[in-house]
Parts: structure tokens; sequence; C-alpha cells
């Protein structure tokens, strides 16, 4: 219970990498908010696959925690509009006084090649993933700053430390999310703020399954695409799993004197 009344916030906190960090920041005694929004410009919309609705299972996630004891809120927030960035913020303070962590998951991916690409495409990964970083980092900083000191920990991703191609958007918004990491660090450094990233390599959360699809060859399922690609791109031949990620956001949420990384935890990847 090493959090034992820290309030933590997790954007994208119902499903995928951001569930597996939400629960494990109850595991620690955090009191919770789980962040979602169920309107999503995301690939699974484009690509007419059923929106798995980040708010829905924000709610549903909270509502077991709570069974279980946990002190959590559900709230719904589209991390690309300032306003309800602020609000979210807002309204945690206001239900538990105080915010000393914000892990901030949310993300969009889609594949194409770049003369492929169309500005919608480029718009709307980058809104979601460089915007939406600035916007929840910017807001948690303004309330942490207040209080005298707090963890900021953004998800960035192997791709925003190496090209990857079909992806250059992503890559580019990913790269993004470390630059604006270290530059806001250095920001915050007399503020007792930390700001971090986590680099994840291929976890098999929706995110994935939707990128196996669109890097299958002919003839290959998705399965055998995952794999494929698992073994094309990291050296230990494995995939991390949610509980690798919620490990590194552990790290740095205890961690005072760690500030400005982007922590890669992909299995040999990036070195
Ligand atoms: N899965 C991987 O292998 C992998 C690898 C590298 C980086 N990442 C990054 O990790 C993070 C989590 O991804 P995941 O794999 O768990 O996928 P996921 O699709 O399960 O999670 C993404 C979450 O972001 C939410 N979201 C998207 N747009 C939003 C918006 N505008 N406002 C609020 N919420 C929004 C979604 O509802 C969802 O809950 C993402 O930033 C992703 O880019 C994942």
């Amino acid at each position: 219970m090493r959090l034992q009344g820290k309030v933590a916030a997790v954007t994208g906190g119902g499903t995928g990498i951001g569930k597996g960090v939400s629960q494990r920041l109850a595991l620690e005694g955090a009191r919770l908010a789980i962040v979602g929004a169920d309107v999503l410009s995301s690939a699974f919309n484009q690509k007419g696959a059923k929106n798995v609705g980040g708010f829905t299972a924000a709610r549903e996630l909270a509502k077991s925690l709570s069974e279980g004891g946990v002190s959590v809120i559900a709230i719904e927030c589209d991390v690309t509009k300032k306003g309800q960035v602020e609000s979210m913020i807002n309204g945690i303070v206001a239900h538990f006084g105080r915010i000393d962590l914000v892990v901030h998951c949310a993300g969009v991916i889609t594949a194409k090649k770049v003369v492929d690409l169309t500005e919608e495409d480029w718009d709307s990964v980058m809104t979601t993933n460089a915007k939406g970083t600035f916007l929840v980092d910017q807001a948690a900083a303004a309330q942490m700053m207040k209080q005298g000191g707090g963890k900021i920990i953004n998800f960035s991703s192997i791709a925003g430390k190496t090209g990857y191609a079909g992806i250059a958007h992503y890559s580019a918004s990913k790269f993004a999310v470390i630059g604006f990491t270290e530059a806001l660090a250095k920001e915050l450094i007399q503020d007792h703020i930390t700001v971090n990233a986590v680099c994840p390599g291929i976890v098999g959360t929706q995110m994935w399954k939707m990128l196996a699809r669109d890097f299958a060859l002919p003839g290959e399922s998705d399965e055998q695409s995952y794999q494929r690609n698992v073994g094309a791109m990291i050296p230990q031949g494995e995939p991390q799993t949610e509980e690798d990620m919620a490990e590194a956001v552990m790290f740095l949420a205890l961690s005072d004197h760690v500030t400005g990384q982007a922590i890669s935890v992909d299995g040999g990847a990036c070195m």
C-alpha cells in the first residue's frame, strides 16, 4: 500500500494499459479517478469495429473497484477539449481535495503509409496524442503547483523513439510526447513536480488488435500477424503486459528524483 492516501487520475483508465494501471494504483492504496471518453476519433470507429467506449469502461471499472472498497470515481472527459480537461481536474480536486499523480494513457492510432495519409488522419492522431498531452499536463501542473508538488506520467511509445513505417503520424505524435515531457520537466523542476514518460513496446490491447489487422500479410489471421510482429519488433520475442506498464508507473510514482525521462518497457526494442 505504497500510495495510501494519495490521489491519482488515469486518463484512458478504463481500458488496456490504463485499466492495468488503475487496478495497480488501487491495490497500492491510491484514491482514484478513472477518466474516459466514449466519443473517440479512434481507429476503431473508422474501421467500423465496435466502439468499446472509454467512459463506459471507466464507469464499469470504477463500479467493480468501489465494490472492493476502493475510493474511486469515474469522470467523463475528452482529453482534446481544454474545457473538459480543466473540469476533470477541478472535479477531482472538488471530490478528493487534491491530486498527487496524473497518469495520462489516453491515445489513439491509425495505420497508413504517408502517401495515403489525409489531413484528417494526421489531425486526429496529433490532436489526441500530442495536444491531449499538453492539455492534461497543463491542467495537472497548475493544480500541483498550488499544492507544492506532484507527479505526471505520460504515455509515449517505442514509436516515440524510433520512426516506424506505416504509422509515421503516430510516431510524430509520440516523439512530441517525449519532447514535451522533457521540456515540462525542466519548467517544473523548482515546483517539486516530476514529469516522465513510459514507452511501451507491444501490449496486446484493443489498440494492437487493430494494428495487427492493419499489418496482416495476405492470408494471415490477426493473431498470426500479431505474433509475427511481436517476433519481428521485440528482441525478447514476447509481448509486454499491462502489469509491466503499471510496474513502470509505480517506479515513477515513487521516485522523487527521476524526472524528464522516457522509460522504455519494450523487451529490448529500443536500446
Ligand atoms: N498497446 C501497445 O502496445 C502500446 C504501445 C505503445 C504505446 N501505447 C500507448 O499506451 C496508451 C494506452 O494504449 P492501449 O494500448 O491501452 O490502448 P486502448 O485503446 O485500450 O487505450 C486508449 C484509451 O484512450 C482513450 N481515449 C482515446 N481518445 C481519447 C480522448 N480524446 N479522450 C479521452 N480518452 C481517449 C480510449 O477510450 C482508451 O480508453 C496509448 O497512449 C498508446 O498510444 C500502447
